[in-house]
């Protein structure tokens, strides 16, 4: 009987989801589940590996009862995955040395600051595309290295091997045979140079990485190997796609042409452009990406401005302050005010990033008076999503030349109607959201069904995709200017808050 059916594991910040697409590219079945996170320091966030890996069989394992169909029916398997978290483990038991050092954590900030005082940041920009930031996966595993036990000998003795979530799963799942990643992941980790698709000596070097704990990069769809049937639910399953989640829905999303955009309202926001065969550079204000590769084509870029901390603020608003019982409730609260009041919320709970980069930025909540209630931090914090995004579209515009004449958008906070009309309105574009907004999972799936023949063209797949809602910008451009001033001021004052610790 021939293979029906394609899975993809999201592995994202919060939770896995996994779903089950036919030949139709339909969602046949899902499955989701929440994982632990660990918080032991300010400005610290950590992730069990084991939390990862067994979360993710049972959501795969869910996704497939619910669609009726068993794992030996499955035709290729994709993963996508929250990028730049940073994993090591032991080659030979498979276990990990130490939690997994989370994107958005903070702790690497200082070495940073090393770096830079040595002028390496024009040398990160020009060969990995990013910005030297605490946030990707370089300093992160430097980090690892040098405060665990034995593990800087460990790991020049072969022992030791490093990857991103899609390269942890990926061993897991293969039973110990595959350690690679793909090159979406790699550009991510600070220590990949993007234009000759090598892992870089000289950062390596700065930042004291063997080669030896290195995974082999190669294209996001692309057959990686199989799975174990003793790991995975009793099949020998392809696993054929690998990719970060945003070049997951940019896929997805279709945005094959240079000059489409798309952003993914979840935990973080992150606006990607399509650039095309050329990787397009600016100065310091967004990072340079590589999208979803499939093997045998050129590889594309992408400009990307990342925002760390957007719908985990409405998080903040129901499980830091209590003031909320659930995300959708923001809308309501928002849209019982007919302004806002002069309130401005900067959502720096863990520094900033695109445009303005400072990880010692905080959290601020600006012009509060005694009228000020619940409904005002609602509506501040839906802002400020709105206001970031206008920040990185206006300058990937500035940086790439191309105009953006619609946002396509998914992620979880699509769904809040208030957010997605006042995006539209601030960036005085028109503002889409697809039918189905699980455009990483998509996106994977694609991937994993194209490596295996199991699809065969991806206009075809995208094609599908399906307008659901469609919001066109209302306010004059003066008034749109003149809150958007009020916003960038507020961000002055969150700015550097930190930075004397
Ligand atoms: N109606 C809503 N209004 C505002 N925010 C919302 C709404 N529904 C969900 N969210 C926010 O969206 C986020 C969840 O979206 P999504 O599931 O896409 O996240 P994610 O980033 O993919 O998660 P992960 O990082 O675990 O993959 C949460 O941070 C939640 O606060
Ligand atoms: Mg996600």
């Amino acid at each position: 009987m021939p293979n029906t059916h394609v899975l993809a594991i999201d592995q994202g910040t919060t939770g896995s989801t996994a779903i089950v697409l036919d030949h139709d590219a339909a969602v046949a079945g899902r499955g989701y589940a929440e994982f632990p996170q660990h918080y032991p320091r300010p400005g610290w966030v950590e992730h069990d590996p084991r939390d990862i890996w067994r979360g993710s069989v049972e959501v795969a394992a869910a996704a497939l009862a619910a669609a009726g169909v068993g794992a030996g029916d499955l035709a290729a398997l994709g993963v996508t995955n929250q990028r730049e978290t940073t994993v090591l483990w032991d080659r030979v038991t498979g276990e990990p040395v130490a939690n997994a050092i989370v994107w958005q954590d903070r702790r690497t900030a200082p070495m940073c600051d090393a770096l830079r005082e040595r002028g390496l940041a024009e040398t990160v920009k020009r060969k990995t595309g990013l910005i030297l930031d605490a946030y990707f996966s370089g300093t992160k595993i430097a980090w690892l290295l040098e405060n665990v036990e034995g593990l800087r000998k460990r790991a020049a003795a072969g022992e030791i091997a490093f990857g991103t979530v899609d390269s942890w799963l990926t061993f897991q799942l293969t039973g110990g045979q595959v350690h690679a990643t793909d090159v979406t992941n790699a550009s991510r980790t600070m220590i990949y140079d993007i234009r000759t698709g090598e892992w870089d000596d000289e950062l390596l070097d700065e930042l004291r990485i063997p080669r030896e704990v290195l995974p082999s990069v190669r294209p996001s769809a692309y057959v990686y190997g199989e799975t174990d049937p003793d790991a995975f639910l009793g099949a020998a399953v392809p696993v054929a796609g690998l990719v970060g989640d945003q070049q997951a829905a940019l896929f997805a999303q279709g945005c094959f042409e240079p000059g489409q955009v798309k952003n993914t309202y979840g935990t973080g926001s992150f606006v990607l452009m399509n650039t095309g065969t050329q990787p397009v550079t600016d100065q310091d204000r967004l990072v340079t990406t590589v999208a979803a590769t499939v093997a045998g084509e050129e590889t594309q870029y992408a400009l990307e401005g990342p925002m760390f901390v957007t719908g985990s603020a409405v998080q903040w608003l129901r499980d830091g302050l209590g003031i909320i019982a659930n995300a959708a409730e923001t809308e309501g609260l928002a849209s019982s005010l007919s302004g806002n009041d002069d309130v401005y919320f900067v959502p720096a709970l863990a520094g900033l990033g695109a445009p303005d980069w400072d990880p010692y930025a905080r959290g601020t909540l600006l012009g509060l008076t005694r009228g000020t209630t619940r409904a005002h931090l609602a509506r501040a914090v839906l802002e400020s999503i709105a206001y970031s995004t206008r920040d990185v579209v206006t300058a990937m515009v500035s940086e790439s030349g191309h105009a953006v004449p619609e946002l396509r958008v998914d992620g979880g906070a699509c769904a809040n109607g208030f957010l997605m009309q006042f995006q539209a309105d601030v960036l005085g574009v028109p503002v889409d959201v697809p039918e189905n907004v699980e455009t990483t999972s998509l996106g994977s799936a694609y991937l994993a069904g194209l490596a295996t023949g199991f699809w065969s063209d991806r206009r075809d797949l995208t094609d599908r995709r399906r307008t659901a809602r469609r919001y066109e910008p209302g306010m004059s451009e003066a008034d749109r200017d003149a809150r958007y001033a009020r916003w960038r001021e507020a961000v002055s004052r969150s700015l550097r808050w930190a930075a004397q610790d």
